[in-house]
């Protein structure tokens, strides 16, 4: 045999192949579960394997820079060398289709506000705080005036792995914008110098007393040990899937992650899909009132928009009782997630212009719109959709996706599996190997930096100082056949006036709840 080997190695070869080719044809034959084995065998393998790398080869061969889903090549491209510090512009002129209906122009002034009369808060020329002041309008203890009017949006530890989540939490104090825990609780890596935003969801992880149920004495406890945690944001669903909860197998709640959300090693861990504490509007607010009472937080809420009475019925007790959410984030259907089913993610919840600018209107409506601090998420990463954002009313945006793109997420979409390529959003400790958090830090810094700058840049084009200064005048739609339509004109509201006494009175790092929101 090894002399027929070393004899004829070609020979020794081609049986080699050719008895492999005979099993697996006996194995497709036989087996019962895949009819284009059992019918081609050996050569269905290909189809299978295709399938696997397709998306890969679609994106590198085949799409164009706009085709792809949820992020185009260009926009993916743009985050890469705006993380990078790489040159971010492009050449030759726009590729947009901007008679397109629904292609949004930001009108520049004829006098723009001069570059060299801009503020550089501590000599940061990306520096753009929020203008309102979180808890503020509540008179909360320990009111937040956010440092940036980017942030990173809800990411649990679990759906993301170890490392990317120092990584973001390193950026964040780098970047100087905050960084929401998502709903898993707050993790050693969130805990790396960044402002942090507690999200508590259904599950309470980390706030559980040993029944299993919230506990305000535990919240308290640990935002009392942890001055880093400055607002609570209370999940009520997101844009990919709300109304649906989730499910962490017992396999996978090791010694640590059960540490982390307060729960047995080693059994299944449920968010359900609605919350125990409360199920009416006025047990909502009672439940932000005792929290924001026996912290001293800012408290928020986080959703996405379906029936729209809620936010009648929210509007109109926020009023009569003055108290409530200190800040509403609207999560858009267009948003992210680790894992959900496609209906879901497709199907349910609206998108956000639509969604947003149906909340916004009623709060307006109702007189209570300036109390509270206005969050974007869905697809709002860049800065002329943050800009168009800032003119329907938001005052902050919140990143997910992008962040991940940041620091290396290539847009595999593979998060479900927890076999991400690039160590983003998985456990898998071998492919988290290759993410240096240090440097991937830095990265999404920049992103945020250079993210921040062209916002501004925006802003001062439109005659502005701060971006929260635009609104709906300022920005038009291609609405049909040569008919372009301001934002004000589509939406039918203009966004409110937000009292702002220029760049450098937002300097002072700690907030000054009276300066600049009014109610
Ligand atoms: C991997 C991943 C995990 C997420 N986990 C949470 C979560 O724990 N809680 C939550 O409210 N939203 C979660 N989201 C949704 C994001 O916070 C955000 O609302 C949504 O992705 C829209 O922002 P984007 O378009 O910038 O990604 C998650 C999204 C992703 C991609």
């Amino acid at each position: 045999m090894f002399d027929l080997i070393a004899e004829h190695p070609l020979l020794a070869s081609v049986l080699a192949f050719v008895a492999f080719c005979v099993i697996v044809s006996l194995y497709d034959i036989t087996q019962k579960h895949h009819t284009i084995l059992h019918n081609f065998p050996v050569v269905g393998h290909l189809r299978y394997f295709l399938e696997m790398v397709g998306p890969e080869m679609r994106q590198y061969w085949v799409a164009n820079d706009k085709e792809e889903m949820p992020f185009n090549r260009d926009e993916r491209s743009w985050i890469y060398a705006s993380a990078k510090g790489e040159n971010n512009t492009f050449g030759f002129g726009s590729t947009e289709q901007m008679y397109g209906i629904g292609y949004p122009i930001v009108k520049q002034a004829a006098f723009p506000f001069p570059d060299y009369r801009a503020y550089h808060i501590n000599g940061d020329p990306s520096a753009v705080p929020c203008l309102k002041v979180m808890g503020a309008a509540h008179n909360r203890r320990r009111p937040y005036r956010p440092r940036s009017i980017i942030n990173i949006s809800a990411m649990s530890f679990g759906s993301l792995g170890e490392r990317a989540i120092s990584a973001l939490n390193l950026g964040a104090a780098q970047a100087d914008c905050y960084h929401n825990s998502g709903e898993g609780g707050v993790s050693p890596y969130h805990c790396l110098g960044g402002d942090i935003v507690w999200q508590l969801g259904t599950g309470y992880f980390g706030a559980r007393g040993p029944d299993g149920k919230f506990s305000v004495e535990e919240m308290v406890r640990k935002t009392t040990e942890n001055d880093k945690i400055r607002a609570i944001e209370i999940k009520l669903s997101q844009g990919a899937k709300p109304g649906k909860g989730g499910i962490l197998p017992g396999a996978k709640v090791t010694a640590q992650i059960a540490k982390i959300r307060g729960i047995p090693i080693g059994k299944d861990c449920i968010s359900p899909n609605a919350h125990s504490e409360f199920d009416t509007v006025d047990e909502l607010i009672d439940f932000v009132e005792l929290i924001a009472g026996k912290t001293g937080l800012p408290v928020g809420i986080k959703s996405a928009i379906g029936k729209i009475d809620f936010w009648h019925e929210l509007a109109a007790k926020m009023k009569s009782r003055g108290e409530g959410p200190d800040f509403i984030s609207v999560d858009g259907g267009e948003g992210g997630t680790g894992a959900a089913p496609l209906t879901f993610a497709d199907h349910v919840s609206l998108p956000f212009k639509i969604g947003f600018e149906r909340v916004y209107r009623i709060f307006q409506q109702a007189e209570v719109s300036k109390q509270v601090v206005w969050i974007g998420s869905g697809k709002l990463g860049f800065p002329d959709r943050t800009l168009v954002a800032f003119a329907m009313g938001v005052d902050m945006i919140q990143v997910a996706r992008e962040a991940m793109i940041s620091i290396g997420c290539i847009q595999a979409l593979k998060c479900h599996t927890g076999h991400c390529p690039t160590g983003v959003a998985t456990q898998n400790k071998w492919l988290q190997a290759g993410v240096n958090v240090e440097a991937k830090a830095k990265r999404f810094a920049t992103y945020v930096k250079a993210y921040r700058k062209e916002v501004l840049s925006l802003a001062h084009a439109a005659g502005y100082e701060h971006p929260a200064q635009v609104n709906g005048d300022d920005i038009e739609f291609s609405s049909g056949v040569n008919r372009f339509l301001t934002l004000t004109e589509t939406l039918g509201y203009r966004c409110d006036e937000i009292e702002f006494r220029g760049m450098a009175s937002l300097a002072d790092d700690s907030p000054d709840a009276s300066a600049t929101q009014t109610t």
